[in-house]
């Protein structure tokens, strides 16, 4: 809701009159225009305009969005898929079936025994919003590193002993680890061959990750909850990771993301968009047109395509097969909104979790 007030109370307004084709004007207005820079809410409010010029601008050229960035470098999208259980053998029971499914890169999360919930596993429970029902605070998760270590230590030796070892497998830490600890972590893990270990640790201060690099050959990922190429010019500029996770809808959209990719080509980093559950079909069809395009594009993250609700409000016709995307070939995004449809679905509060060691100090979730 503070998007939706920061585009109709002050983006909305300057907008009126300007030619929609001067995409980069519009994006300098609304972000070095402005005296308060960057931050999530405004970043995000950039993003929908710049999203929103790009599909303008394909309809008026009769062109996909990624013939205007430069065309194609690849036929197809490699994306990764979501294995999530309550034991290691449930996590790779799931993993087996998405291999069966097509898919030949697999993130493992897999529930920490003695804690009551872990990051990325919900049980029965089918998302972070059912689990706040109709009285939604942030729901509380708790952390232990020593009993985090040993579950996804053998979570990842059992995964290769099962599942070969030609299928990529990933792992998400979600910030919870310190610098030392994430630096152990991906020495650890270093026999079972991570595509990439991702959010090990929060990097803040982006001098972090040096330690961590410094320690292991694990391949790192961040930067899913990054907002500008500042939050990353380090992390990117020093080679202290492998793949930036920017996301379009957060990072300031298809104009920006364009630039990180540029700035992450020079030094051997790849992209690797992130594509959580919150993320919608028009930020995904962003995602799509720049993987399609970026040179150094790395692995698509991927949640399936949206529940019945999300399908009865976006239009949008990219196809998957054997864990590939295909791209939509319609001019813009390739994707339409019902707004009819959306006013149907009044928004509802809820929250992501919040994270606590065991003995109560507030922790990274
Ligand atoms: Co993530």
């Amino acid at each position: 809701m503070a998007v939706v007030a920061y585009i109709q109370e002050h983006v909305a307004p300057c907008l009126i009159g300007r030619n929609p084709q001067d995409i980069e004007d519009i994006w300098q207005y609304l972000y070095r225009g402005a005296y308060w820079r960057k931050g999530p809410v405004t970043m995000a409010a950039i993003a929908a305009i710049d999203m929103a010029l790009w599909d303008i601008k394909g309809k008026i050229a009769g062109l996909p969005v990624y013939q205007l960035l430069g065309g194609r470098s690849r036929k197809a999208v490699r994306l990764y898929a979501h294995a999530n259980g309550t034991t290691v053998p449930e996590t790779l029971e799931k993993a087996q079936g998405l291999m069966d499914q097509g898919f030949s890169a697999i993130r493992l999360q897999s529930a920490v025994p003695g804690l009551p919930v872990t990051y990325g596993v919900l049980g029965d429970k089918k998302d972070y919003y059912d689990l706040q029902g109709n009285r939604p605070l942030p729901p509380e998760e708790s952390w232990s590193t020593p009993k985090y270590f040993q579950m996804v230590i053998e979570l990842f030796k059992t995964a290769r002993e099962k599942l070969g070892p030609n299928v990529d497998l990933l792992h998400d830490v979600h910030n919870r680890l310190t610098p030392i600890e994430a630096a152990r972590l991906g020495k650890m893990l270093e026999p079972y061959n991570l595509l990439f270990l991702e959010d090990a640790c929060m990097a803040e201060n982006q001098e972090t990750y040096k330690l961590i690099r410094d320690h292991t050959t694990t391949p790192l990922a961040i930067g899913e909850t990054y907002n500008t190429i500042w939050d990353c010019k380090d992390l990117i500029q020093n080679q202290w990771i492998d793949y930036i996770r920017t996301a379009a809808t957060h990072a300031g959209g298809i104009t920006a993301m364009r630039r990180i990719t540029d700035f992450a080509a020079m030094f051997q980093v790849r992209t690797a968009p992130h594509g959580a559950p919150d993320l919608s079909p028009a930020c995904f069809a962003a995602h799509m047109h720049l993987n399609t395009w970026a040179p150094n594009f790395g692995i698509q993250e991927f949640v399936g395509l949206g529940n019945a609700e999300m399908r009865s409000v976006f239009n949008y016709d990219i196809k998957i097969e054997d864990g590939m995307a295909y791209v939509s070939d319609s001019p813009g995004l390739g994707v339409d909104f019902d707004e009819d449809a959306a006013a149907q679905l009044p928004y509802k509060r809820s929250y992501l979790p919040v994270s606590r060691l065991e003995d109560g100090t507030m922790w990274n979730w």
